[in-house]
């Protein structure tokens, strides 16, 4: 059966990487955009998460929808990991211009590991906040901790190294890759993991540093 030999054969896989890839990268996006409210005000995050949580359906098919494509993208990462490792190295099967040895490249697979704990804690940790508590204060309570922020821009430096490979190898994948193109390529590779980084660890510093307090 064809889907079979598909999700067997390398190129594959690394569609499949590359798609799923892509899908949390735009998760990401829209994240990062309802999380900007944070700097507007905690009642303009608050008026947010509301509109949001009053689409119980919408949420649960979204949270769903997130949790089959991360285990896809974790499943097949961890299978080509395992093959390439099997074939004594960084070989892709369709890639001619793979940056074999660069660090991003090496420690994909633990940089996938860290982020991968960073959501079940994240995750974990808003769904289990005290019960009078609303979520925009919950933002402040965990990140005014100092133990906690750093994590939290820990796991945002291995989400921008995971990313600077990922993104480049998925443009690879979708055939992205033409002369003309690649010093634009090169610079995007670096500017959107540099966004995340920036952005998110932006709003961990601003509880951290205490520049948050009147929030
Ligand atoms: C400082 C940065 C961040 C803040 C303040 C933040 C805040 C939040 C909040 C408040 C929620 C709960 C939303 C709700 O149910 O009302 C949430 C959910 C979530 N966050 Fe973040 N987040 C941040 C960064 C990230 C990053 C970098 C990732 C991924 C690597 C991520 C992944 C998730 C996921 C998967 C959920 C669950 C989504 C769902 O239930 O549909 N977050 N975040």
């Amino acid at each position: 059966m064809w889907p079979i030999k598909f999700i067997s054969s390398s190129i594959g896989k690394k569609i499949i990487m590359a798609v799923s890839g892509l899908l949390l990268i735009l998760f990401l996006c829209t994240h990062a955009l309802g999380n900007a409210a944070i700097f507007v005000s905690s009642h303009a995050f608050q008026t947010y998460a509301n509109a949001l949580h009053s689409l119980p359906v919408v949420v649960l098919l979204f949270g769903l929808g997130l949790l089959v494509i991360l285990l896809f993208h974790i499943g097949f990462g961890i299978n080509l990991f395992l093959q390439n490792r099997a074939a004594g190295g960084n070989r892709y099967a369709i890639n001619t211009r793979v940056v074999k040895n660069s660090f991003a490249s090496k420690t994909m697979p633990y940089t996938g590991l860290l982020i991968l704990l960073f959501i079940i804690i994240h995750v974990f940790g808003f769904n289990n906040g005290p019960a009078d508590m609303e979520v925009s204060q919950l933002v402040k309570e965990y990140l005014s901790n100092f133990f906690y922020s750093l994590f939290y821009i820990f796991s945002f430096c291995a989400l921008a190294l995971h990313l600077s490979h990922g993104f480049w190898s998925m443009l690879q994948t979708f055939g992205i890759n033409h002369p003309r193109y690649n010093n634009g390529i090169a610079k995007l590779t670096l500017i959107v993991p540099a966004f995340f980084l920036v952005f998110f660890g932006a709003i961990a510093l601003y509880f951290m540093s205490g520049l948050g307090a009147s929030y």
